[in-house]
């Protein structure tokens, strides 16, 4: 295996920008291959089947780009289909709930976890069976979001339109609130666009959990293990969607994503693979 092929990253959409973003800072040497699915954004309302059978498109894509490793940096993709496309290749395979899952574990003193995430992701109870493997006594409370990704997608992550999230935000949490719990997982990766608001409708007490932070710090670990870190000085990455690119390069400048420049911004015709 050579160290300096990519990292290929996949998410139905700009959620997964969060991982990459911190795989910039924890990785400085890989090359990063992203797909956004921009045309069929959101999975979090879809089935597991559909789920499934795009998370292998995106594989079968990101292999023919000879990915060193696999990360579903989307919470609804891994919920569905981690094991599906462990069985389908032998390059290693990174969830985003496993790590989240873990430090949310190491975190809790009142032993009550807060889950955030979309209606799919929720209802697969992969966090609360993920949770399990690390404590048998903490208690687990999950709550769907499912207008945070659109508004994310919508570049309303920002302040311009910071009353109307909070207000959204602000129903959405109370339940968690009123429970108290100390802990809160991000449970998807388009809410680290909006963690301030976030944080601000939880109160300073409420520790969260990001799942993009606590991936990349797993990607570092696992490539490691592997023997298959890069030490490339000038790393290359490039980005593929599904829709149009101009949506993804504007929310890239609007949110200063690095290297998210017009040229290395493509187009593909996922439903070839
Ligand atoms: N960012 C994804 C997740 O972590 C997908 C959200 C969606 O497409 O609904 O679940």
């Amino acid at each position: 295996m050579n160290n300096n092929l990519p990292v290929g990253i996949f998410d139905s959409g700009v959620g997964g920008l969060t991982v990459v973003k911190e795989v910039f800072k924890q990785l400085p040497h890989e090359s990063i291959i992203y797909f956004g699915d921009t045309a069929r954004v959101p999975y979090g309302n879809k089935s597991k089947k559909v789920v499934q059978k795009f998370s292998v498109q995106i594989l079968n894509f990101l292999l023919t780009q000879k990915v060193k490793v696999v990360v579903m940096a989307c919470n609804t993709a891994s919920a569905y289909a981690l094991d599906t496309l462990r069985n389908k290749t032998g390059l290693p395979v990174i969830d985003v709930i496993e790590p989240g899952a873990k430090k949310s574990v190491e975190l809790t003193r009142n032993n009550k976890i807060g889950i955030i995430g979309t209606e799919g992701t929720i209802r697969s109870q992969a966090y609360v069976k993920a949770i399990r493997k690390y404590s048998s006594k903490v208690k687990v409370f999950s709550q769907p979001c499912p207008l945070f990704v659109p508004l994310v997608e919508e570049g309303w992550a920002g302040s311009a339109h910071k009353h109307i999230v909070k207000e959204i935000a602000e129903k959405y949490l109370k339940s968690l609130k009123q429970i108290n719990v100390d802990t809160l997982i991000l449970g998807c990766t388009h809410y680290p666009w909006l963690e301030n608001i976030i944080a601000e409708v939880m109160g300073k007490k409420v520790k969260l959990v990001s799942s993009a932070y606590e991936t990349a710090n797993f990607v570092k670990d696992v490539m490691k293990v592997n023997n298959i870190l890069s030490n490339n000085k000038q790393p290359r990455h490039k980005i593929f969607v599904s829709d149009s690119p101009q949506k993804i390069i504007a929310f890239g400048k609007k949110y200063a994503v690095k290297n998210m420049n017009p040229s290395n911004v493509k187009n593909i015709d996922i439903e070839k693979y």
